[in-house]
């Protein structure tokens, strides 16, 4: 008898991160046939095919090939690929993780289609509702049937959001499954890919639009990091929505450098003083690798990254940078902190999870 069909959906570059020991974990386990759909919201080859190399993804996905647009057309057009497909494939469950537009889009047409659905790193919040993750957030966490969260944070949210316990699981983080498991294979991946990289330095990313997108704020955001390259040489990954809005004019003392593949990013993070960052991802891999991380935003999702690991708000003031930095580098970390069931194995305890509840002919939706 052929085995249930799992839909998995990624678009965006940190979707791969996560999906990568889903995938793995679903081999293992051997309850449920993955279905890899790519929906095409990351189409360079820098923002996609690098990280299914480096993570070693093995499935070709169906590629939906959706691309750049507004927010509700490309998710939009991503509902009506995907509803095209689900009808097609007849899968048994949807899965989706984090909180990008494909993400909202595939639980948009798995909840309008019947069908059971699972969210990966659930129960998220920001408290800001001008974050369009955040309205990807609530919504896909409102739809899911089962919630696969890492934190006590993200528990705490859904119970007080009335979701039922019964639809919650803790089973840790995904991405830092990705990070335990390829850590060995990274050493040296930054140095090859940077000729010339100093033994310290500090590393930056930005990409929300709240940074990159208003120009003010973007050149005061420059400034301000450009002067404290004084204190660290800074080397910067830049994301192709940023690097859409950067002025002409070099920026002293920051070399910018085209997005990185994983194990070349992972290594130079590891390596770092310190990272500046307004991503969400890279404030949990700073904390398991005990790097300070400088949160350039006013709120984070990820609050267990600053009760238990390396993170701090610096929020929007970029006059906050310099003192920032000279005290990160000048406080050593000490041994890199511990987060209850970031161990490697938060895929395993998921996919035991999933398939035991697909395999479950009751309906999945528990009453709240
Ligand atoms: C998206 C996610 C964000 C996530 C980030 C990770 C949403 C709402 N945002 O932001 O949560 O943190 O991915 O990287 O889903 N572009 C390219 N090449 C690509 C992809 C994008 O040039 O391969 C450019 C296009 O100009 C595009 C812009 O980047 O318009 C933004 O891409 P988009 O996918 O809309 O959002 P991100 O900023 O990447």
């Amino acid at each position: 008898m052929s085995k249930p069909i799992a839909m998995c959906i990624v678009g965006a570059r940190p979707n791969l991160v996560k999906m990568a020991p889903i995938l793995r974990a679903m081999d293992a386990d051997g309850g449920l046939q993955p279905l890899l759909v790519h929906t095409g919201q990351h189409y360079d080859a820098a923002m996609s095919d690098v990280f299914f190399k480096d993570l070693d993804i093995r499935y070709a996905p169906v590629n939906l090939g959706v691309g750049s647009g507004t927010h509700a057309a490309q998710t939009g057009t991503i509902m009506r690929a995907l509803e095209e497909l689900v009808s097609e494939s007849a899968p048994s469950v949807m899965v989706t993780v984090g909180d990008v537009n494909s993400t909202l889009a595939a639980a948009l047409v798995a909840a309008k289609a019947g069908l059971r659905q699972a969210h990966v790193e659930a129960g998220l919040r920001s408290g800001d509702p001008e974050m369009p993750e955040e309205v990807n957030r609530v919504v896909t966490d409102r739809l899911a049937d089962l919630l696969f969260t890492h934190s006590d944070e993200a528990d705490e949210n859904l119970i007080g959001e009335g979701v039922s316990a019964a639809r919650i699981h803790k089973v840790g983080n995904v991405m830092i499954d990705s990070l335990l498991l390829l850590r060995p294979r990274w050493q040296g991946a930054a140095r090859v890919a940077l000729e010339g990289l100093p033994d310290r330095y500090a590393v930056v990313t930005l990409h929300r639009p709240s940074n990159v997108d208003n120009p003010a704020r973007l050149a005061r955001l420059l400034e301000a990091l450009s002067s404290a390259s004084t204190e660290l040489p800074i080397i910067f990954p830049v994301h192709p929505r940023t690097r859409a809005r950067l002025p002409e004019t070099p920026l002293a003392g920051l070399r910018l450098v085209e997005p990185m593949g994983y194990l070349a990013f992972l290594d130079l993070v590891e390596h770092a003083s310190a990272v500046l960052t307004d991503s969400g991802g890279i404030q949990e891999e700073t904390t398991v690798l005990g790097v300070p991380c400088l949160t350039l935003r006013n709120s984070t999702e990820r609050p267990v990254t600053i009760r238990l690991g390396t993170n701090r708000l610096l929020g929007e003031d970029p006059s906050a940078i310099l003192p920032a930095l000279e005290t990160s580098v000048s406080t050593p970390v000490g041994t890199p902190p511990t987060v209850p069931l970031w161990d490697g194995h938060a895929a395993d305890r998921l996919v035991r999870i999933l398939s035991a509840a697909v395999a479950n002919p009751l309906p999945l939706r528990l009453s709240e």
